[in-house]
């Protein structure tokens, strides 16, 4: 099959070069000239595990190229992705749909032959349809369902594990009114029946409501689990142990139920308040998720005191080494991560941030600036400092040298806002360890 693909962000960079090593040809189009130029020179403008590699082989074995040219990545295209950003809103917490309105134009104009026009970016309910009538506005010629369809299609992608993700997926979910358009995205994801991955047809509308509701619970389950943690913290209670009771249980599950300083990144929080806005235009009340945005909003900025508190309430004139800003480990991705309200309240309180990220820092500095003392690994961060804060958990500091750390630091302070290491070890080696819900 041949394939467009609009957009080469995260997600239609991971799409793109996935969809082509499944042996289908796909062109990615971008209009920032610079990406272009640096993914056709090699480059990848983003950091995700096995993607240089992915990319490099399939644009070697001629099933993926880039180009700035939409009309040229059409022809004779079966389906065309848009996988543009759609970034919220400022001030109503709406998707901005721009980009992918000026998409739906552009693809218009140079339709010739039956192509599924397909939504892998996340849309609020009804842009599907939105996408139908842009195009059939434009194209009075092309009668819609019969010269070409939209689909819904929502990527569940982690970063930091999209490609498995993608070439494994729990479910594909495909939303679709007509026949023909179903049997081109069957056609596209035949290569994972042989692992018998189940694909979830449905209408558009209910397509593009799935994956809010996944988000929404998904970011539900991390806010429940955070709430846990508060109550094993004022009862004595352990977080992790009451995580893998409940867990066992099938009907719940074992997964994200990790308690931290609160979710971050590019889907959950924008996602929640996308689904907030979408129920309050529908007149519909979304109490659940309300609470869920307010509560880890409310939480990531807290995660500050309990630096404070291990440092005797006060954090003037201490210097604090904070390892790892991303929202998670394996991405350069700082899309409201927590050390973004955490860095700042600390700066606040008076104190000096030496900071370090195995792949963050560049786009770190985009944030942070000359605001805090770059490292360049842990135990440089951790020269003189009062405490470490573990922020993310990296691999790279999941096996910290504990002796090391206690010659560098001038107080043997931890705190670890991920659960990395074991409290009992922790105080073994004399350090004051704060983690969260637990003893
Ligand atoms: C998420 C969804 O998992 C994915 O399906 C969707 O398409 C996009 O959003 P991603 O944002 O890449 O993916 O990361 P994920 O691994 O889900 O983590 C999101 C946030 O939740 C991170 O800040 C992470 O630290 C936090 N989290 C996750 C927890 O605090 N506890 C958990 O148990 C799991």
């Amino acid at each position: 099959m041949r394939v467009c693909m609009i957009g080469t962000g995260y997600v239609g960079l991971v799409s793109g070069a996935c969809f082509a090593d499944f042996g289908h040809d796909v062109v990615c189009v971008d209009k920032d000239a610079s990406k272009i130029e640096r993914l056709n020179s090699g480059g990848i403008p983003i950091y995700e595990p096995g993607l240089d590699k992915l990319v490099a082989d399939n644009v070697a074995a001629g099933r993926l190229s880039f180009t700035l040219d939409l009309a040229e990545a059409m022809k004779g295209a079966d389906a065309v992705f848009i996988a543009v950003g759609t970034p919220s809103r400022r001030g109503d917490g709406h998707a901005d749909l721009s980009y992918v309105y000026a998409a739906s134009e552009e693809i218009a104009a140079y339709i010739d032959q039956y192509v599924v026009v397909v939504t892998k970016s996340t849309v609020p309910v009804g842009t599907g349809k939105e996408v139908l009538d842009i195009i059939a506005k434009a194209r009075p010629d092309l009668k819609p369902g019969v010269d070409f369809s939209t689909a819904s299609n929502p990527e569940f992608l982690r970063e930091g594990a999209a490609i498995s993700d993608f070439k494994r997926p729990d479910r594909v979910v495909v939303g679709a009114e007509e026949e023909a358009a179903r049997d081109v995205m069957r056609e596209l994801y035949r290569p994972l029946f042989i692992n018998e991955t189940p694909i979830v047809f449905t209408n558009r509308v209910t397509s593009e409501l799935i994956k809010y509701a996944a988000n929404a619970f998904l970011a539900t389950k991390i806010t429940f689990i955070n709430e846990m943690a508060d109550i094993c913290e004022k009862t004595g209670a352990n977080v992790q142990e009451v995580a893998k009771g409940i867990g066992l249980d099938g009907r719940i599950g074992s997964k994200f139920l990790h308690a931290g300083p609160g979710y971050g990144g590019s889907c959950f929080p924008k996602d929640t308040l996308a689904l907030v806005q979408t129920a309050k235009d529908y007149g519909v009340p979304t109490k659940i998720v309300e609470a869920v945005v307010d509560i880890n909003d409310t939480r990531k900025k807290a995660m500050a005191d309990r630096v404070k508190e291990a440092c005797g309430g006060s954090l003037k004139d201490k210097t604090v080494a904070v390892l790892g800003l991303t929202f998670k480990p394996n991405t350069d991705d700082m899309r409201d991560s927590p050390s973004l309200d955490v860095i700042p309240a600390m700066k606040a309180d008076g104190a000096t941030v030496r900071v370090h990220d195995p792949e963050g820092m560049e786009e770190a500095e985009k944030s942070f600036g000359e605001t805090v003392t770059w490292c360049d690994g842990p135990y440089h961060a951790m020269e003189g400092a009062d405490v470490v804060v573990l922020l993310t958990e990296w691999d790279a500091y999941r096996a910290l040298d504990f002796k090391k750390m206690q010659s560098l630091l001038k107080a043997p302070i931890f705190v670890d806002l991920r659960n990395v290491y074991n409290p009992e070890t922790m105080r073994d080696h004399g350090f004051s360890y704060v983690s969260i819900g637990r003893p």
